[in-house]
Formats: C-alpha cells, structure tokens, sequence
C-alpha cells in the first residue's frame, strides 16, 4: 500500500505572478556574445556571506579567510561593513595598521547611504593605500512602496544624497585613493529605467569622466527571474546609462532560482566589466554566486580565470571552517562526489577516454574525457575518486580500479566474468566496495585457487616442438602431466587433457608485464615482485571459465592461469 502524503492546501501557485520588471529589448545582442576573458573579481565573503553566518566570523577567522582570498588571487575583496558591529571595523583596523593588505590588493566595505555611518565608515579606513567605499540603497518597486514607502523621486534622493556625502567625505582624507561604489539595492526587481535614471543621477554627483573612479554594481538581490532576463536587465542598463565608458559595471547575483552563476555569466556577456560573489555561494537565503563555480567554468573553456584554484580541497578546508557550513557532497568542481562515477556505462566511458588520451598524448593533450568536465588532479583531487563501485557499476569500472591501483590489465573477456564476481557481492552486501575490498574479491575469484600445485616440472623445446612435463596436484590425486605443443600453454593443455580426460580448450589469452610498484601474488594474494600477469580463458568440456594467473615470468603466470581457470570448472 502506498502512503500519500497529507495535502498543504497553502501549496497554491495562484499566489504569484509572472516577473514584472523585464525591459523591452528586441535587439539584444548578448546572445551572440561569447566570454573571452575573466572579470574582474570581487570577493564578498567577508561581508555578504559574514552576514548570512549563524555565528559571524571572528577576528581571526576572517583574517585567515583574507589571507586565503589573497593566496587565490583576489585583488577587490569587501572585507564587511564597518560602521555597523565592533569587529567589522576592529578587523578594518587589523588590516591596514597591521599593514597586512598587499599593494596590489583594495579593500571594499559596505555602508548605507546614511551621514553617520559614513563618517564611521571613512574612519575605519584611515590609513588605506586605496579604497572602495560602496554605498547602497534599495530601489525596486515593493521597497519604495512597502518598506521605504516613498516615490521614486524620494529614493533617488536618497542615492543621490549617499554619493554626495561620499564624495564629501572623501576629501578629508586625500592620501587614500578612493574609488566609489554605488549599488541600486533589488536592482533586478527595479523598472531598468528607473535603476538607469538612479545611476545617471549618482553619476552626476561624481563625475566619473573626470577620473573619480566608480563602479556601478547591479544586484539581484532576490533572484527572481530566469538568467536571461538578468542579462536583458545589464544590456538595457549598459546601452542606456549616460556615462557607461565611464563606469565600472559590476554585477552581485543571488541564488534563490538556482541560476546565480548562469545569471552572472550571461550578464558578462551583456557587458559587464566585473563579479561578486563568495567561495561556494555562502550567502543570504540560498547563497551569493559561487565565484569557484563561474572561475572553474571559464577554466574549463580554456580561458584563465585569474583565481587559483589549483588546491580546492584546501580552499574547501579552509572556506568551511570559517563559515562552519558543510559542503554538499554534489558541489560542482569541490564536492567528495563530483568526480566519481558510479554507473557502469559511466565508467566503462571514463576508463576507454583515459586509456586513448594514454595511447595519443604525444598528438592531443587537450582534456576531452567522457564524463569528467576536468582533469581532477588540474585542482589538486587524486584519481582514486573517479570510480567508486556498487551495484550499479559495471566491468569497466572494476577494470579501471584494478588497472589504477593495482597495475592489472584486464582483457574485455575477463573484465565481462569479473564484473558478475563484483556485482553479485556489491548486491550481497547491498553497499559500495572498497578498493581493498576489490581486490580480495579478485584475488579470491582468481589469483588464490587452491585446488592445484604445480610441481615439478620442465619445459623443452625440439625443432619448435615444445613439451611440457611436470605435475599437478589436486586434493584427490596428482596429475602426471606430458603434453605436446606448438608452445608452453598448448604444451600443458594438450597434457592436462590427456592426464584428466577433460576437453579443455583455450579460448582466449592476453598477458601483460606489471610495471606498478603494487603487485599481487597468485598464491598468497600478498603483494610481491611479480612482473607479469596472464590471463586465460578456456573451455572445459564446453564451459567457459577465466582464470588469471602472476608470477615472475610469463610462463609460469601463464601455468598458473590456466589452472586458476581449470580449477573453476573442477
Ligand atoms: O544583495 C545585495 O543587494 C547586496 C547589496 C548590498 C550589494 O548585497
Ligand atoms: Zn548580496
């Protein structure tokens, strides 16, 4: 019997409306627009995503975060918001008496267009070679009308008197050069006009034309429409605004849709110069962009994305320590399964592209892998990741762990038999199988028969006729094994059917040197030195069986393959 969930009568689409705030733009060009190069970036972990924190950083954890931003390659980082709590601007201090901001490095920090928060906020940043001084005030229609309750006119005053009082300001602090920075707060919930007319209004007060340097920074702060929209928004703003040459176009994209990277890189392509963000999306809500994410996307199109991100796990290490937030286990590029592939036909591909880039990298060393967007081991994750086995996976991921790991070469007949071993135990056991776990499961299909010994024995060659003499013991009686061939393996064949009155056949053969440091042994399943690994199939009285034997030579691996085989059908 299937149990129904109860019903939320609350569950009513009918309660909203389509977007609302979509500019009319029928000859947008960023469609046709490609991403050639990085942004600039502007990191807002220290205050967007500090605010977002259940427990605020400290002190001394947003001084390890900045030196981590700084060690990635971040040259705008908004290190808080000074004039609201103590320790944003104690940390403000820390940075610039401590002379711990490189040269090439400005800080940003946040305030509101508010006169007293902007004389604290001028305070906090005494000292600064150059700074960022970025003032806000919301703009969209519900925050006029609800929260603010005031008309356009009135809100656009109050940008206008912010920017005023910013440049003011300034002036009683000339040994730092100042760059201006003005958010239209729900930018992408404002009518675009309206959000252009507020800009051309802040414009006026700074006259970026006459070199004051300004950005201009385009929130979503609710993200609220599909990405392309957002990027209608920046066209329509970037073509209408008075000064655009002037200005820095910046763009700050939330989650809530789950698009703030695709908004942010369409948005890039409508013409912005710039992008905030935070190191995996920490944020208000549903998060900022993940600067990782939109940077590790460029990468992956062959366009240097600025940032660092050679050491994820580090950054990873280091982004959730400070924030205490874990991180999910699908996160693009960085999360523990982003690069593991469980599915069979999934592994079987990945492990097929490895071995031909293996065979072809002298003509293509471009990374084309199916099913790996990258190369793990480009952000410093290893390999022993990519293929994790369950009941789901098939022979070539098995094939691929026993090759990685352990050096084992499997021909496609022997990786179809053992691929049954595996997955009638993942089904037993209902779980994921461990590497080690592997290779006892192969060791015990194949390598530790103990059904025969071989003793004895001594193989001569006369005019490219080879024989075989020696003897096999099994528990019930020993073997005396003479046998003509053409070789060594038909040689004993020819004498074990003789000496057991079986028809046995070989079937299949492929044999390979071990040149990896971890060898298994055939008897034992320790490891040992031995440098090659055989593998047979036969047919015994119309059977098929697989059997793989290694030892120092080939010959003997090749003996005891056939017996690993032989003793199955026993
Ligand atoms: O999301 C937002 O609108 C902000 C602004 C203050 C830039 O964080
Ligand atoms: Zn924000």
């Amino acid at each position: 019997m299937s149990q129904r969930l109860p019903k939320n009568p609350a569950f009513d689409f009918r309660k909203y409306q389509p977007f609302a705030f979509a500019p009319k733009l029928n000859d947008r060009t960023w469609p046709d627009k490609q991403i050639t190069q990085a942004p600039i970036w502007a990191s807002v972990d220290l205050r967007d995503g500090n605010q977002a924190l259940i427990d605020p950083m400290n002190i001394e954890q947003k001084l390890k975060f900045f030196k981590l931003l700084i060690d990635i390659g971040f040259k705008e980082i908004e290190i808080g918001f000074p004039s609201a709590a103590q320790v944003e601007f104690d940390f403000t201090r820390r940075l610039i008496e401590d002379n711990l901001v490189p040269d090439d490095v400005t800080l940003q920090v946040l305030v509101q267009a508010r006169e007293h928060l902007i004389d604290r906020t001028f305070e906090a940043l005494q000292g600064a070679k150059r700074a960022i001084v970025h003032v806000y005030n919301s703009t969209s229609k519900v925050q006029r009308d609800k929260v603010y309750q005031l008309d356009k006119e009135q809100i656009k005053q109050i940008a206008i008197n912010g920017a005023t009082m910013l440049k003011d300001k300034a002036k009683n602090y000339p040994d730092t050069e100042w760059v201006f920075q003005y958010s239209p707060e729900s930018f992408s919930q404002t009518e675009t006009d309206y959000a252009v007319e507020v800009c051309d209004a802040v414009c006026e007060v700074w006259q970026p034309w006459l070199g004051q340097a300004v950005i201009l920074n385009l929130p979503a702060t609710v993200e609220a429409s599909t990405p392309n929209v957002y990027a209608d928004q920046v066209e329509y703003f970037c073509r209408h605004l008075k000064h655009r040459k002037d200005v820095i176009i910046s763009l700050h994209t939330h989650n809530d849709r789950g698009c703030a990277v695709a908004a942010s890189e369409l948005g890039l392509m409508a013409g912005a110069d710039r992008i905030e963000g935070t190191l995996l999306g920490n944020g208000e809500r549903t998060g900022n962009m993940d600067i990782l994410v939109m940077a590790m996307n460029l990468y992956t199109q062959g366009i240097d994305p600025k940032l660092d991100f050679s050491q994820v796990s580090e950054v990873v290490q280091i982004v959730s320590e400070c924030n205490n937030l874990p991180v999910h286990p699908r996160h693009p590029y960085v999360g523990e399964l982003v690069f593991t592939a469980f599915s069979g036909s999934h592994q079987d591909a990945i492990k097929k592209s490895l071995d031909y880039n293996e065979k072809h990298q002298e003509t293509d060393n471009h990374w084309d892998v199916a099913y790996l967007p990258i190369d793990p081991s480009h952000i410093g994750r290893g390999y022993q990741d990519v293929v994790r086995i369950n009941s789901q996976s098939g022979k070539g991921g098995a094939a691929y762990i026993l090759q990685r790991h352990y050096g084992f070469d499997l021909p496609r007949w022997t990786q179809i038999d053992f691929a049954r071993v595996v997955q009638a135990q993942a089904e037993t056991l209902a779980r994921e199988l461990k590497t080690e776990e592997l290779l006892d499961i192969f060791t015990n299909a194949y390598l530790s028969q103990d059904t025969f010994h071989l003793s004895d024995y001594t193989i001569s060659n006369r005019g490219g006729e080879v024989t075989f003499q020696g003897q096999v013991a099994s528990p019930e009686q020993v073997f005396e094994v003479i046998g003509q061939g053409n070789g060594a393996l038909s040689a004993f064949i020819d004498g074990l059917v003789k000496a057991t009155g079986r028809q046995i056949h070989v079937t299949n053969y492929a044999e390979h040197a071990i040149d990896r440091v971890m060898r298994t042994d055939n008897e034992t399943g320790n490891q040992t030195n031995a440098a090659a690994a055989a593998y047979i199939q036969l047919a015994v009285d119309g059977q098929i069986y697989s059997g793989i034997g290694t030892c120092n030579s080939t010959v003997s691996a090749m003996l005891k393959g056939a017996l690993s085989a032989l003793a199955q059908a026993w």
